[in-house]
């Protein structure tokens, strides 16, 4: 038993989604995945896994519920603001005189880190250069990331942290309020050079390779093995000195490709290339 869930339940469940859709969790780190699951149960009043399984087998809606659940889409903007002033300071100032800067944000969720990143672009006069990928597991994150529509409630946290990491203008300058006054639009201008696409990264294979890859707060809820192999992926993803960022939980010092980086920073988790 795990906690409430018996795990071979639990592996019951992952087979189940893998079988019937694309997403495998097999290699999700399994507590995390345990305690999303007993909380789907419990908001959806559902009594066992089996009976989960039973309407995931109904309706492939329930599924998409189910998988935003499982994949977590928390964000905001300019999340840890001293990891974005180490990025204008020391990492992107390296790629100036590229003729292109490429950027892969890797499980971008609803875009608030593409955004931070095209803020950051433009205020040091860079944005025409840069040619940007931004992808997730989850079709519906991604519609929202190219709307740029947020609820207000949510910017109070992305207007603070643009503060503390000492942008250049207001964050406000960057977004209009909707006629409801209940959302803001940003400037879709700032995504003129940002692709959107889905890519899952336990399935697919590296597709371009990068001055620099951010994927933060993911990892975290990958195990060991995937890890690896996700670090991999990265490796085969990035030129020789690009850059990879983690989020503040995560590290690449367990993973075999650790060899291929020299940590950069190791409070703001950024790696660079070293071999070719
Ligand atoms: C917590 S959010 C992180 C968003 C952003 N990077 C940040 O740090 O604020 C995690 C994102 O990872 C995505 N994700 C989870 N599993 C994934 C997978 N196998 N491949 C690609 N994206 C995945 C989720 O859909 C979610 O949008």
């Amino acid at each position: 038993m795990l906690g409430d869930i018996d795990i071979k339940d639990l592996r019951n469940l992952i087979g189940t989604i893998k079988e019937l859709y694309k997403y495998d969790f097999s290699d999700y780190a399994i507590s995390s995945f345990k305690r999303r699951i007993l909380r789907i149960l419990e908001l959806n009043k559902i009594k066992s896994v089996d009976e989960l399984i039973q309407k995931i087998k109904c309706s492939k809606d329930f599924l998409e519920e189910i998988i935003r659940e499982i994949t977590v889409n928390t964000t905001e903007m300019f999340r840890d603001p001293s990891f974005w002033g180490t990025l204008r300071k020391d990492i992107i100032p390296n790629f100036s005189n590229n003729h292109y800067i490429r950027i892969w944000h890797a499980a971008c969720s609803t875009g608030e880190e593409v955004f931070s990143m095209c803020i950051l672009l433009k205020e040091m006069n860079l944005l025409d250069k840069a040619i940007i990928y931004a992808t997730d597991i989850n079709e519906n994150v991604l519609k929202t990331a190219k709307s740029g529509i947020y609820p207000i409630r949510s910017l109070e946290t992305s207007n603070n942290n643009y503060e503390s990491y000492q942008g250049i203008q207001k964050l406000s300058d960057y977004y209009k309020l909707s006629t409801t006054n209940d959302k803001v639009c940003f400037d879709l201008n700032l995504l003129k050079n940002v692709t959107f696409k889905t890519h899952d990264l336990v399935l697919d294979s590296p597709f371009s390779k990068f001055d620099l890859i951010l994927c933060r707060n993911v990892m975290i809820y990958f195990n060991f093995e995937l890890q690896n192999k996700v670090v991999q992926l990265f490796d085969q993803s990035l030129f020789k000195n690009g850059n990879l960022a983690l989020g503040s939980k995560e590290t690449i010092a367990w993973c075999k490709a650790a060899r291929s980086f020299s940590v950069i920073s190791v409070e703001d988790k950024i790696y660079k290339k070293i071999t070719e």
